[in-house]
């Protein structure tokens, strides 16, 4: 897996002290990527010192991703890469090559909304919208690979997405929705087995 430092917002790095690097391509102007984004490969010639929100949103109009305070605080521009929440203002787009990035266009459509844009609708999870996006992404990574088992955890995974509508106890409850809905296909896909094992 894609090891992301700058950028990282899942537990030990939630709260970068500084901001994308140049690093390894502090001596180069150009740098030609290739990664997936929302399931479409893409193959880009990027500015070294590109930040990876100004690529989703510039070069390749994926204007869901916000940017808000542009130094790692606020979570707006928060994405996906190879499966782990990550700051998109504070990554490089070169930092991407190779890697599976997901923006909140990815998650669903208006069409099939996922289960957890479904539960933020239908629990009022969004006042102004923007900082949407981020808690989306953020929220998703947190069911998918944190399985919160409370109030409490759930809070504490969205600690680092600033909700300036201050909409959280709606937030919190659509997500709260979702792990809950999670537990009881776990508890089914349990049973079934069982009953399967029995049977057989
Ligand atoms: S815009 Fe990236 S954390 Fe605020
Ligand atoms: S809904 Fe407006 S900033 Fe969160």
């Amino acid at each position: 897996m894609h090891e992301a430092k700058a950028g990282e917002t899942r537990s030990e790095t939630r709260a970068p002290e500084s901001g994308a690097e140049l690093g390894e391509f502090a001596d180069q102007e150009f740098v030609p990527i290739q990664l997936t984004v929302n399931g479409r490969r893409v193959r880009q010639l990027v500015e070294a010192r590109l930040l990876l929100s100004d690529f989703l949103r510039g070069t390749l109009g994926l204007t869901g991703t916000h940017v808000g305070c542009e130094h790692g605080v606020c979570g707006a521009c928060t994405v996906m890469v190879d499966g782990v929440s990550a700051r998109s203002c504070l990554m490089l787009a070169a930092q991407t090559d190779g890697c599976t990035v997901q923006t909140v266009e990815g998650l669903g459509s208006m069409q099939a909304m996922s289960p957890l844009q479904q539960a933020f609708q239908q629990c009022h999870g969004l006042q102004c919208g923007f900082c949407t996006p981020g808690m989306l992404i953020t929220a998703t990574d947190m069911l998918a690979n944190d399985h919160p088992a409370d109030e409490a955890a759930v809070r504490e995974g969205l600690s680092g997405n600033l909700c300036r509508c201050t909409g959280y106890q709606h937030i919190v409850q659509a997500v709260m929705q979702v792990a809950m809905q999670g537990d009881a296909v776990a508890s089914k896909g349990a049973v079934n087995a069982a009953v399967n094992e029995v049977q057989s």
